[in-house]
C-alpha cells in the first residue's frame, strides 16, 4: 500500500478506458486495470509503470455471475483501497427495430447496465467503511436523446444515467459521489471502428483524452463539489 490515490478502471484495454488509465498513471496513481484480453492490459500496464504509476491488472468477465465482487476484493487488497472506481466497460450494438435479437438485447444490457450496477453494489460497503468514494458512470450522449437503429444501446445509457440519478441521491449522506461522463464520438475500436480513426473522423471527433480529461475533474474536484454530469459535445457539429 502507498499514500497515492487509487482508481479502478473497468475496460481499460483499449478506448477510452485505456486513455482514462494512462491518465491516472502518469499522475502517479495506482491504477486496477480490468477486462478480459490480458495482453491488452499488460500493454497499458506497462505504458502506466514507464510514467511513475503504479497497475495492477486483473483479467475478468464482467458480465459473468460473481466476477465484479471477485474484482473489486482483488483491486481492494492489490491497492489497499479504492478511492474511484470508473464504469466504462460497454458495448454497442445497432439495429433497426425489427431486427433487434434477444441475444444482443442481453448482451449490451449486461454488460453497460447489469455489470455497472454489479461493480458499485460491491464497492459500496467498501466506500462506506473509508467514509466515502467516487463513482464515474462512463454514459454517452446518448442517454439523453433518441438515436435511430440503436434503442437497445441507448436504452442502456439512459438506464445507467437512471442508475446515476438514484445512486446520487441514496449515497451522498455517506460521502459517496456519483458522476455521469457522456461523450459523443470518441475515436476508439467500439462497434468495430477504426481504434486509429479515419483521417476524416480524427479531423472532428473527440479522442480518448478528451473523456480521461472530464474524469480527471470529476476525480480530483474540491471536497465540497458534487460534480453531476459532465456531457461532451465535439466542437465541431456541423
Ligand atoms: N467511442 C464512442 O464514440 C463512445 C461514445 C460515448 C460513450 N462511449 C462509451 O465508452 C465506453 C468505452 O467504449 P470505447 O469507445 O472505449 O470502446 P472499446 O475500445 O470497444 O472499449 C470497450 C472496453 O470494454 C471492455 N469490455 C467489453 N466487454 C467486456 C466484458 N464482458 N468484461 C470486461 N470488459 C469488457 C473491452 O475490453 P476487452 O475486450 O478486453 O474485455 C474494452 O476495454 C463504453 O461504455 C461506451 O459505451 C463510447
Amino acid at each position: 500500500m502507498t499514500d497515492a490515490k487509487t482508481v479502478l478502471v473497468t475496460g481499460a484495454s483499449s478506448g477510452i478506458g485505456k486513455g482514462i488509465a494512462l491518465r491516472f498513471g502518469h499522475e502517479g496513481w495506482c491504477v486496477a486495470l480490468v477486462a478480459r484480453r490480458e495482453a491488452k492490459l499488460r500493454e497499458v500496464a506497462a505504458a502506466i509503470s514507464d510514467a511513475g504509476g503504479e497497475p495492477h491488472v486483473i483479467v475478468a468477465d464482467l458480465t459473468q455471475e460473481d466476477e465484479p465482487d471477485r474484482v473489486v476484493a482483488a483491486a481492494t487488497e492489490a491497492l489497499g483501497g479504492i478511492d474511484v472506481l470508473v464504469n466504462n466497460a460497454g458495448m454497442g450494438n445497432f439495429e433497426s427495430a425489427e431486427e433487434i435479437s434477444d441475444a444482443a438485447y442481453e448482451a449490451q444490457f449486461r454488460l453497460n447496465v447489469w455489470a455497472c450496477m454489479a461493480m458499485v453494489r460491491a464497492i459500496v460497503p467498501h466506500f462506506r467503511e473509508r467514509g466515502g468514494g467516487q463513482l464515474v458512470n462512463i454514459g454517452s450522449v446518448v442517454g439523453y436523446i433518441g438515436y435511430p437503429k440503436a434503442a437497445i444501446y441507448t436504452s442502456t445509457k439512459w438506464a445507467l444515467r437512471g442508475l446515476n440519478e438514484t445512486w446520487r441521491e441514496e449515497l451522498y449522506p455517506d460521502g459517496i459521489k456519483c458522476a455521469y461522463v457522456a461523450p459523443g464520438y470518441v475515436i476508439t475500436g467500439f462497434n468495430d471502428r477504426d481504434e486509429q480513426g479515419t483521417a476524416e473522423e480524427r479531423e472532428w471527433a473527440l479522442f480518448p483524452e478528451d473523456v480521461a480529461h472530464a474524469v480527471w475533474c470529476i476525480a480530483t474536484q474540491g471536497s465540497h463539489s458534487d460534480i453531476k454530469e459532465i456531457i461532451i459535445q465535439v466542437q465541431d457539429r456541423s
